[in-house]
């Protein structure tokens, strides 16, 4: 007798690992593993990260399995910091958890949070709150409940967050100034000050925010201080991040030490400070958001989940959305060749790489953070393209991973100049490549649910006019 046994395809692998990967409490779905590699050492890929959860999250709201997605959120805000600090090492209130995982005493389970505070660099998770509240509306979206965002647990915990947010800080510009390592690149990589994806997400966080609050005598108060923010954020963003062929000769003519109201040079960005590399790399269409902004110090490279998540929130105007896919498509041997796609251009190396680092052996040039490519990064990148009608590029770029994610056994990243090489570190089965990747194929078949995660151009925001 002859049994056929039909191959499973890559999407049913796909979906049976994502399955597995489900972490269970008091006997419900409460989110996943960061990796489920037998052959290395755990960590804490055993735990369920926030920000790791976010494509999982996408695809069972999409696949119609919302109870899990419902219960996270219900657990999550439960872990949120909600009372005052006891000490300076606590985290202040309305901070998330950059994971949590489920313990038992005395057969009683628990959930344990990490703020960081145990993490292997000690770094504070600041992109946890800003995933939270976007996957608070992509719920709401998805399952037209208004009532969990509505209860006053929600509406509390949102508070908390817009209030750490927006609340006083040593700075006199509309960007979010955090320490190094707070997103998804939680190891030191010279991010310290205002870097591009916290603003992305802090954008399009306060944009949600902005749908689920109900707008009582607080709720306005609030209303109000983020369409203040929204307006000088875009501006600031728009006009002083962007970088195109243009502006880069405009600062490279820049005139220096200026003073006074009416300066060109509003940052005293130094034109010597262009590397070398950019001057060459620059496409003739094409630009992007620089990596980060502050005084006398512009950080040139690429970042690729920042220059996503802008165009998915309408933070970059239309023709800056379009001109970053072109570059990608223009500069795609270096962004995606092997792998899509490189989590930031170019890597550093030598002194810069001792110094910045303080030389991370994870980190080291074309590895990991320092210019290693990401699969998860899949699903922004096709959210981007089709919001601009691209899918062109999203679908070469998917094509390429669909050739050798399964074969690979779903790396967490690739390394090399052109993601050639599984990294070097690297966990398999990691479950936001899987879940990225399921995402990326869901959105494509099914293009409605781009508006679970993108915005379009903001109304209300009060316009900035300096
Ligand atoms: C690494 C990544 C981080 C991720 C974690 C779990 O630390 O840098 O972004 O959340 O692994 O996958």
């Amino acid at each position: 007798l002859m049994i056929l046994i039909a191959k499973e395809t890559i999407e049913q692998q796909a979906n049976r690992l994502l399955e597995k990967s489900i972490i269970h409490y008091q006997q419900k779905a409460v989110g996943a593993v960061a990796a489920a590699d037998s052959e290395r050492e755990a960590l804490n890929y055993d735990q369920c990260f926030i920000r790791d959860f976010i494509p999982a999250a996408l695809v069972f709201l999409i696949q119609g399995k919302t109870d899990i997605v419902y219960n996270f959120l219900i657990e999550t805000v439960g872990l949120q910091k909600k009372k005052r600090r006891v000490d300076c090492y606590q985290p202040p209130i309305g901070l998330m958890p950059a994971s949590f995982k489920v313990e038992s005493l005395e057969d009683e389970q628990y959930l344990h949070a990490d703020f960081g505070d145990k993490a292997i660099g000690r770094v504070t998770p600041i992109d946890s709150c800003l995933w939270w509240i976007i996957l608070l509306r992509a719920y709401t979206k998805a399952t037209g409940d208004l009532e969990l965002a509505q209860s006053d647990n929600f509406q509390e915990a949102l508070a908390f967050i817009l209030e750490i947010c927006l609340g006083p800080q040593f700075e006199m510009t509309p960007t979010l100034l955090v320490p190094d390592g707070a997103c998804m690149i939680d190891r030191p990589m010279g991010l310290s000050g205002h870097p591009l994806e916290i603003q992305s997400l802090f954008y399009l966080a306060l944009r949600a925010g902005r749908e689920m609050l109900v707008r009582n005598t607080e709720g306005e108060i609030l209303v109000d201080k983020i369409n203040n923010r929204l307006g000088s954020l875009v501006y600031h963003l728009q006009n002083y991040y962007w970088l195109d062929l243009t502006k880069l000769n405009q600062i490279h003519r820049y005139q220096s030490e200026q003073f006074g109201e009416s300066v060109v040079n509003k940052f005293n960005i130094y034109p010597e400070s262009i590397p070398y590399w950019l001057t060459e790399w620059m496409p003739d269409q094409g630009g992007y958001l620089a990596g980060n902004l502050g005084p006398g110090k512009m950080d040139f490279r690429f970042f690729s989940l920042g220059n996503l998540v802008a165009i998915m929130g309408s933070l970059t105007t239309e023709r800056q959305s379009s001109d970053i896919l072109n570059l990608i498509e223009h500069r795609w041997s270096d962004l995606v060749s092997k792998m899509p796609i490189k989590l930031c251009y170019p890597a550093i190396s030598g002194l810069e790489w001792r110094i910045i680092t303080g030389c991370d052996p994870k980190n080291t040039p074309w590895s990991y953070h320092n210019g290693g490519s990401w699969p998860v990064l899949l699903w922004m990148m096709m959210a981007a393209c089709q919001k601009m009608g691209r899918e062109d590029l999203a679908d070469r770029a998917m094509a390429i991973a669909e050739l050798r994610l399964a074969q690979d056994d779903w790396p967490e990243y690739y390394d090399g100049k052109n993601g050639r090489l599984i990294g070097k570190s690297s966990r398999k089965f990691q479950t936001w490549t899987i879940a990225g990747w399921l995402l990326a194929k869901l959105l494509r078949e099914n293009p409605r649910y781009l508006d679970l995660v993108c915005f379009e151009a903001d109304t209300e925001a009060i316009a900035c006019t300096i």
